[in-house]
């Protein structure tokens, strides 16, 4: 009798045993496949970028969009923008300066996570590396001495010397002119000063950043001519394939929606931000 009962209180006391630990197995599972997307807010919701630091190169030679401070630090419109993704999406952004023709190059090699750099979503680069959605409407533009009147056009910039940031989409442009003398540099700042000092007829620039460089009278004696050159969206690019896209783009998205975006956008342009598309048309 003692014997029997014995033999069934083993029994249950095993099968009690294996349910547990069938109930624990499955409550260890449950926070990773409910967690995304399951936070209040909606903040710090993909597994793939929250809690991270994000390695964002950037090169801060592009006032409005990154340049350093009187106090060294770098700020700019691409900057606080960056900052507003990671806090919507949980991540810390870790700033790395680097030249801005060396930057393509290390998203490929995985060597930064992203860039914040002002960088136009081309076809070319889209193959080599991924995009978000476009987060800025930009454009080319030509810059000259303020006495000067034959050059009107990108036509009427044959044969003349023309002075370009390396590595941009300024660069790409004049070199699509017969005859002309391309010079490259650093920076902006350069480009410019170089048709300030005679060296150069002309600049060809990102608009905005020519223009900041004017409203903060840090240049004198040019103006810009003609159309803006170019239709062009900004991107934040990730190496190809990166599971932290997802998380950037609805970060922007999270961002224009709650107004954080025009905020930021008038806050360095004075306007209010036009709409983006969801695609940039390259
Ligand atoms: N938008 C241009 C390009 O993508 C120029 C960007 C330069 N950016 C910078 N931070 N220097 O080629």
């Amino acid at each position: 009798m003692i014997r029997f009962t014995g033999i069934r209180w083993w029994r249950q006391f095993a099968l009690a045993l294996g349910c547990l630990m069938l109930v624990i197995a499955c409550n260890n599972t449950a926070p990773n496949s409910t967690d995304a997307g399951s936070s209040p807010s909606g903040a710090g919701s993909n597994p793939a970028a929250a809690g991270k630091t994000l390695k964002v190169a950037t090169d801060p030679t592009f006032a409005p969009f990154e340049f350093q401070g009187p106090d060294g630090q770098i700020q700019g419109f691409d900057i606080d923008i960056i900052n507003s993704i990671g806090k919507a999406e949980g991540f810390q952004v870790d700033l790395e300066s680097m030249r801005f023709d060396g930057m393509i190059g290390a998203l490929q090699a995985g060597s930064v996570d992203t860039a914040m750099a002002g960088v136009t979503i081309t076809p070319e680069r889209a193959k080599v590396i991924d995009f978000s959605k476009p987060y800025f409407k930009a454009g080319l533009a030509i810059a000259v001495p303020e006495k000067n009147t034959d050059i009107t056009d990108l036509d009427s910039l044959k044969n003349k010397k023309i002075a370009v940031q390396i590595g941009t989409t300024s660069a790409d442009e004049a070199k699509k002119v017969s005859g002309a003398k391309i010079s490259t540099f650093d920076s902006p700042d350069l480009v410019l000063q170089e048709v300030v000092n005679g060296n150069a007829d002309a600049a060809i620039n990102d608009k905005a950043v020519t223009l900041y460089a004017f409203k903060t009278g840090s240049l004198k004696g040019l103006k810009l001519v003609g159309e803006q050159l170019t239709a062009e969206y900004y991107g934040i690019p990730t190496p190809k394939g990166s599971e932290n896209l997802e998380s950037i783009n609805r970060g922007l998205d999270t961002i224009i929606k709650d107004g954080t975006y025009a905020q930021i956008y008038k806050k360095w342009f004075d306007e209010e931000p036009p709409k983006l598309p969801e695609t940039a048309p390259i």
